[in-house]
């Protein structure tokens, strides 16, 4: 019997007396036994498939290095990306429209159109506004926006360019820049009636049409008066108006208005109180038709409103630089074209309000701006307005009145808000305004040259605007000054 049977033998048969060596060998040849028993069914058990080393595939796919990792750098569509890494590519706006660049955030392409946006119920309004400080390419913008737009058979509108620096773009693209200033040839009356809609009957249309003459002339007084119009001096307007257009046979001109503020009929003022009261109103409207301001607004238009064309710019750039002078001017121009385009048939079309600041530095031209801002969807036009920055509005008016409220309301009004960099100093109340968040915030005074910060209907996006060498060569401004200098 070798050592092994002993073993085995053992570990049933105990005997009488053994020896602790002989204890200690029976104890492990019944470990022995138990350990092979219990091991029997696990042989039996199918190994696992095992496709890959335990420790993962060796060399660079193990993605596992002594150094730091480098991986190449990648760019890809926003499509791709965005299944790559949902939580860092976003969706943009999901909407058609222009292309305007690049997210800076995702790289991915940034478009927009604000009526395929309207059309789809994202915002309710389909107006633009732009502010920032000079030079950080606001007008680029506005006129990348409205060139590109132009291939979807949208038609622009620029009622009043202090720089002049549309012309270009509207004469490169076919259409027109009417040239206003002492000198020129051409002479627009603010008083024209525009054209009748075929959806509006006659008589609402002279309702209308008197009903804008009226506002422009008391916008046009209370600026130049700096004040408000007492009752009477709207009842002498209203008189001298309808006096003028009954002389005229149709369409009157300011020196009508002036001559009849001046000298109404007997029978519209036979105790002669009218003629007291209208003469501040007679005097401050004088300014537009001698003087200074004399030729530009004061006879029949000798241009005629063109809607075939596809861009029509009012270039104000041969005006003198005075501000209150180039705010009515630019409100007399503005008055002419959007008469021209209160129509619901014409089509989708951009009304940009360059340097627009000007046009609301004044309460009455504020609260006229605002009216004709309310219009604009029912037209089916787009307004863009560009500003420095946006508290430019709280200069209107006194804190809590109601020019305030206007201005306030406007804003609110834009849901799309595009903001380009901006002083230090205006981060703060622009911040404020629009309920930006800390990090949007903060990018505010980095913004490079084209960049901006869009909040639209409560989405933020930061967006490169990438130009092709043509426009560049169009919207140059810095070229434009540096030649003249
Ligand atoms: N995205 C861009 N890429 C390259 N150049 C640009 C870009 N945006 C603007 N520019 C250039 O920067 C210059 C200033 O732009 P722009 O005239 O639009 O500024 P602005 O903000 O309207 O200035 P201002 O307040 O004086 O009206 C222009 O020559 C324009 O061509
Ligand atoms: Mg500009």
């Amino acid at each position: 019997m070798n050592e092994k049977e002993r073993r085995h033998v053992a570990a049933f048969l105990t005997p009488p007396r053994q020896s602790l060596a002989e204890r200690r060998a029976r104890r492990q040849a019944l470990r022995a036994l138990q350990t092979r028993g219990s091991a029997q069914p696990a042989r039996t058990r199918p190994e696992p498939a095992r496709y890959l080393p335990r420790a993962g595939e060796p060399g660079p796919a193990a993605l596992r290095s002594p150094i730091g990792l480098r991986v190449p750098r990648h760019q890809d569509t926003s499509a791709t990306w965005s299944a790559a890494y949902p939580f860092l590519a976003g969706s943009g706006l999901e909407a058609d429209g222009v292309f305007i660049g690049q997210d800076a955030t995702t790289g991915a392409s940034f478009t927009y159109d604000p009526w395929v946006l309207y059309q789809r119920g994202r915002i309710t309004a389909p107006n633009v506004v732009i502010a920032g400080i000079v030079g950080a390419g606001k007008s680029a913008l506005a006129k990348a926006l409205y060139l590109r737009s132009l291939a979807f058979g949208r038609r622009v509108y620029v009622p009043c360019d202090p720089k002049g620096e549309h012309t270009v773009i509207a004469e490169a693209v076919g259409g027109r820049a009417i040239q206003l200033g002492p000198g020129m040839p051409t002479r627009l009356n603010p008083l024209d009636p525009g054209r009748r809609p075929a959806s509006v009957t006659n008589e609402e249309w002279t309702a209308q049409v008197r009903a804008r003459r009226r506002s422009l002339l008391g916008a046009l007084a209370e600026t130049t008066l700096g004040r408000v119009l007492s009752p009477v001096e709207h009842t002498a307007i209203d008189v001298a108006l309808t006096a003028a257009v009954q002389a005229s046979d149709d369409v009157p001109v300011l020196p009508q208005v002036v001559d009849r503020l001046l000298r109404p009929d007997r029978a519209d003022d036979p105790d002669s109180r009218l003629v007291e009261d209208g003469r501040p109103v007679a005097h401050a409207l004088r300014r537009m038709v001698a003087g200074d301001l004399a030729w530009m607004f004061d006879g029949p238009s000798t241009v005629e409103f063109d809607p075939s064309l596809p861009m029509l710019s009012m270039d104000l750039s041969r005006v003198a630089e005075n501000a209150a002078a180039l705010s009515i001017l630019m409100t007399c121009a503005s008055a002419w074209m959007e008469t021209a385009l209160a129509d619901p048939d014409g089509g989708q079309r951009w009304v940009v309000y360059d340097e627009a600041w000007r046009l609301m530095a004044h309460p009455a031209l504020l609260r006229r701006m605002d009216t004709q801002w309310r219009l604009a969807r029912h037209y089916g036009i787009a307004n863009l307005l560009v500003f420095h920055k946006l508290t430019d509005l709280d200069n209107v008016g006194d804190q809590g009145s109601a020019a305030r409220a206007t201005a306030t309301s406007l804003l609110a009004n834009a849901e799309t808000r595009i903001i380009y960099r901006q002083e230090t100093d205006q981060v703060g109340p622009t911040a404020a305004a629009l309920g930006l968040t800390a990090a949007e915030t903060a990018r505010l005074p980095h913004l490079g040259l084209g960049e901006g910060l869009w909040k639209i209907g409560g989405k933020a996006f930061h967006i490169a605007l990438q130009l092709h060498d043509t426009e560049l060569a169009l919207f140059d401004t810095d070229a434009r000054y540096s030649a003249r200098a």
